[in-house]
């Protein structure tokens, strides 16, 4: 964690609005950049904020190229717990981003394989992503990189544990609907990003924040990986940021 920037938001709100000057620096530099993208509770201010910026012609999305972490398998598009439902929600329908700007994955489509080799694919061709913004799980999960014995390097197909399932099953009607795996991008893919900013907010996070940047780097808890990134924002509320102590 030691050349990792730390910053202590006072609220969930600020820290969505940190977040959002660390894109706006990039943005401006280069109206065509590639964000990389997360979904989750905690990324909605700093979604709010950026939409807000944009209507006040701070920014503008109109170049900009965007790359989302993961989608459920076996949902399609419109389906309100999708990931591309939370985003064109919380976010696209909001901004002037152009459609073909726009990488999520399909996650309907039954050939994995190639739309995994063809996510990495489209990610190189529009030049890697210049700046990511990560949440995390309760169990250091970062994209769906679920605790594992090795780093999942690219795009793959992961199973979901009971554990993420169990977080999320707060968005579905039953435990049963929670889908049993999601194409998430790969801890390569994450560590490739020239800058990242992770959003860390609640005291339900405070412990995982500990492990993951003040204990050993370990594919058990994949956030830990972040330790050997040369740019990263932690952006914390007050609750999250008490795992330092
Ligand atoms: P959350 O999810 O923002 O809903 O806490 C974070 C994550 O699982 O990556």
């Amino acid at each position: 964690m030691f050349h990792m920037k730390v910053i202590k938001a006072k609220t969930h709100k600020e820290a969505g609005y940190l977040a959002a000057d660390e894109f706006e620096k990039v943005m401006e530099k280069k109206a065509d950049c590639v964000i990389g993208l997360a979904t989750g509770s905690t990324p909605l201010p700093f979604y709010d904020e950026l939409i807000q910026r944009e209507k006040n012609r701070a920014l503008s999305f109109s170049s900009v190229r965007t790359v989302n972490l993961d989608e459920y398998v076996g949902l399609e598009a419109e389906d309100p717990q999708s990931y591309r439902y939370y985003m064109q929600k919380n976010l696209f329908d909001h901004i002037s981003i152009k459609r073909e700007n726009i990488l999520i994955p399909n996650g309907l489509e039954k050939d994995k394989e190639t739309l995994c080799r063809k996510y990495e694919n489209q990610i190189e061709v529009w030049g890697g992503i210049d700046i990511q913004l990560l949440g995390i799980g309760h169990n250091g999960h970062i994209g769906f990189n679920e605790p594992d014995d090795f780093f999942a390097v690219s795009t793959h197909e992961v199973k979901l544990t009971e554990k993420t399932r169990k977080a999320n099953q707060r968005f579905f009607k039953s435990p049963n609907d929670v889908p049993k795996s999601a194409i998430t991008v790969g801890i390569g893919t994450i560590m490739s990003a020239k800058k990242i900013v992770m959003m860390a907010v609640g005291g339900d996070k405070a412990e995982i924040i500990k492990k993951a940047f003040c204990g050993p780097v370990t594919p058990k808890i994949p956030a830990s990986i972040l330790q050997f990134h040369p740019n990263v924002t932690l952006i914390c509320d007050e609750a999250a940021y008490m795992g330092f102590y």
